[in-house]
């Protein structure tokens, strides 16, 4: 048994994992804003230009054993993550344009930096994407494949992997691109069988973003949906995640306003002060901005965002706190701030014998600066599931939600939105893989 503060539990240990030698090769899908502060912010970091502030698996430390122990080594000695310098960058979009200039578009970094990086970045091209304006109603773009149905696509997409694969040893798709509109799962997406057919058929249901998962997964390749669309969360992708052990996890980077909201509602909750409304509003002048603003694609990111109250709540359980809650979100399209949005939070509180209070909250974020850390973290830590035999063929990996605005669960299961519950449970997966005492904070031990 461990001691108290640590639970009893000693796992096989981390001799099973496999190393991380040689190349990840990371696909991005979507070459855009957050695409791009990622690869040149990777790039930056390793020329020693600038720090991976944001990112846990390059600044975190995790403590092993008790508190008097003074043992808390960083994340990335204690796991065997990949390394910075053996990351190889690729990725599809719609537009030609080349990693530096679509940085320079962006505008996200300053001017020099991206002057610094160009003879890099311009190396890394688009390879033609997969695309439907029926999906992503703003945009429209030249470099887009072509094919008899949707399979026909998808065995494209996956001659793309494999053709990458060759170049590297190991391989992690991330989903970076435009937001598609609202789909909810439908029979097609139910069972593989059912999912092929579609693909035949053409389905309506089945969106791009469906066919980069089927054909990463189908290569037994992680898949990180950076986006709130409908693109694993369906039983099909389940099933073809764990027969091929290639993890998956939820979607929607949790960057800005909802990790704001994950950090303050179990505050409340905590403390058993009532909710009755939270309202949140945010202006940003990007082209995910732009996307945004058509009211399918608005509607996809609305349900994503509006998820995380409900359960961190729990009303059923509450009724007296939250049952009245009105809860709003808008996103309002503003070109002149570009990438520094701005969002809103009012909300209204209420305490002893129900007299209301309100907390305004202003945050002045930088979309992309806040998700490039998180998209790293996700494609290090999918690669590190890939590798850890315990947790590859499980399919999704929930120890990933920290990350996540609709973190996926186990069906039956609701999802853990609080970001503490989120954060430990993380380092205690990454414990365990080591074989390692977990941690329970009991801690009466030292009381002895
Ligand atoms: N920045 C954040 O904080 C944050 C948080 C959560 C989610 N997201 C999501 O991340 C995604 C990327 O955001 P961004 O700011 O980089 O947007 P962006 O518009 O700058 O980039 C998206 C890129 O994807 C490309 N694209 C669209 N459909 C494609 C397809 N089918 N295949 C290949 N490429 C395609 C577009 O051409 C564009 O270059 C968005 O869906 C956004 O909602 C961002």
């Amino acid at each position: 048994m461990g001691t108290e503060e640590q639970g009893g539990h000693k796992t096989a240990g981390a001799s099973n994992i496999a190393p991380a030698t040689g190349k990840l090769g990371v696909m991005v899908v979507g070459l855009g804003a957050v695409a791009t502060t990622l690869i040149a912010g990777v790039e930056a970091v390793r020329r020693g230009l600038a720090k991976p502030i944001g990112s846990l698996t390059q600044m975190g430390t995790i403590r092993l054993g008790k508190r008097t122990d003074n043992n808390s080594p960083k994340i990335k000695d204690f796991v065997p993550l990949a390394d910075l310098n053996d990351i190889v960058f690729t990725g599809w979009d719609i537009f030609t344009d080349n990693v530096y200039e679509s940085a320079a578009h962006a505008e996200v970094l300053n001017k020099e930096l991206v002057a610094q990086l160009k003879p890099y970045l311009e190396t890394i091209k688009p390879i033609p994407a997969v695309f439907d304006q029926y999906y992503v109603k703003r945009l429209s773009g030249v470099n887009v494949k072509k094919g008899k149905n949707k399979r026909d696509l998808a065995e494209q997409l996956r001659a793309d992997i494999r053709a990458f694969k060759k170049t590297v040893d190991r391989v992690v798709v991330l989903w970076a691109a435009s937001t598609e509109i609202f789909i909810t799962p439908k029979a097609v997406h139910q069972s593989i069988e059912a999912f092929e057919k579609g693909m035949e058929n053409n389905d309506i249901d089945i969106a791009p973003s469906q066919l980069y998962a089927y054909a990463a997964l189908t290569e037994g390749v992680p898949f990180v949906n950076g986006a709130p669309n409908l693109t694993v969360d369906f039983p099909a992708m389940v099933e073809l995640s764990k027969r091929n052990a290639a993890p998956i996890c939820g979607k929607d980077f949790k960057t800005g306003q909802t990790m704001m909201k994950t950090v303050l509602a179990p505050a409340f909750k905590a403390r058993m002060l009532g909710v009755s409304g939270w309202f949140s509003t945010n202006i940003l002048g990007n082209r995910d901005g732009e996307v945004l603003d058509d009211p399918q694609s608005f509607k996809t990111k609305e349900e994503s965002k509006l998820g995380s109250l409900d359960y961190i709540f729990q009303p059923e359980l509450y009724p007296d706190l939250y049952k009245d809650l009105y809860h709003k979100i808008r996103i309002n399209y503003y070109p002149p701030r570009g990438d520094q949005k701005e969002a809103w939070d009012n909300i209204d509180i209420f305490g002893w014998l129900g007299y209301p209070m309100q907390i305004k909250v202003n945050f002045l974020c930088r979309d992309s600066i806040l998700a490039a850390p998180v998209a790293l973290d996700l494609v290090l830590f999918m690669d590190l599931a890939k590798r850890t035999p315990e947790l590859r063929s499980i399919g999704i990996q929930e120890w990933l939600s920290f990350y996540l605005k609709s973190p996926q669960s186990a069906p039956g299961l609701y999802p853990e939105h609080d970001l503490f519950i989120q954060s430990m449970k993380l380092k205690n997966t990454l414990r365990h893989i080591m074989g390692v005492n977990l941690i329970t904070h009991l801690g009466l031990e030292y009381y002895d």
